[in-house]
């Protein structure tokens, strides 16, 4: 069942976006060559604190961290490590989901540590312009799949894989609510969308092919063929104007 969010509920999803977006801007600066993932993550963890937010990731399923924090042909699920370097020229993409009085916002952007190669300036632009595609088309009156149909259009034109084994989301009280949000299919298809309904819209895009599998510690997702992958996420409300991101906050221009 999709549910309606009401004005309170709104709200409150508004501020745990905004926050969010607000850490994701300070970000930038933490991430550089020499920095464990580990430490990012323990810096997460002091900015969700002092923004009241409460991680839905830690103690979910087992996971012990407040993001996670892929590398290069890890896509997404990267699991932050003290002993993982970020070195030059690595891409790396960084998920945070969190709750502001019980309600979630769940975001992710891609980062270059120094001089990365253009493939990953390319894909970071692509996943982007995805995002941007599928949630052009979060509007009362569309089909679910639409939004599916623009993400898988905007990658594959430039000839990039569409991960198919994860997908966006419902999002509010629970970090994962339903509908599933697939990163591809046919438009016309699905539910109508609602004013009210909230989603967590995150295109997984690979350089090569689309095909992942699962790394030994049974988190991180990597490409099959070791190419780069890329992945950002935006928490987004269908209101009776179209789309509102509730991940950009007024200072960020993520
Ligand atoms: N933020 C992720 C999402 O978009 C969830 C991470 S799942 C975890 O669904 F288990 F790895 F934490
Ligand atoms: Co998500």
């Amino acid at each position: 069942m999709i549910t309606i969010k009401n004005s309170v509920v709104i709200r409150k999803m508004e501020q745990a976006g905004a926050l969010l977006a607000d850490i994701f801007c300070d970000l930038k600066q933490q991430i550089k060559e020499g920095v464990a993932t580990g430490e990012i993550d323990r810096w997460i963890a002091q900015q969700l604190l002092l923004k009241n937010l409460i991680s839905a990731t830690k103690g979910y399923m087992g996971y012990q961290h407040v993001s996670c924090i892929s590398v290069n042909d890890e896509v997404v699920h990267g699991v932050p490590s003290f002993s993982r370097f970020l070195k030059n020229g690595d891409f790396i993409k960084v998920d945070i989901c969190a709750s502001w009085q019980g309600y979630h916002a769940d975001m992710a952007r891609a980062f270059f540590v120094g001089d990365v190669s253009q493939d990953a300036y390319t894909l970071a632009d692509v996943a982007q312009k995805a995002l941007d595609k599928g949630i052009e088309k979060a509007c009362p009156g569309n089909r679910l799949s639409d939004i599916s149909a623009a993400i898988q259009q905007e990658v594959e034109r430039h000839g990039f894989g569409v991960v198919r084994d994860f997908a966006g989301h419902g999002i509010g009280k629970k970090m994962h609510e339903d509908p599933e949000i697939l990163n591809y299919g046919e438009s016309g298809r699905g539910p109508i969308l609602r004013p009210g309904m909230a989603f967590a819209i995150e295109p997984m895009i690979t350089k090569g092919h689309y095909e992942i599998f699962i790394a030994e510690d049974g988190w991180t997702v990597k490409t099959l063929d070791k190419s780069l992958a890329a992945h950002v996420e935006d928490t987004v409300l269908i209101t009776q104007q179209g789309p509102k991101i509730l991940t950009r906050s007024t200072t960020t221009t993520l």
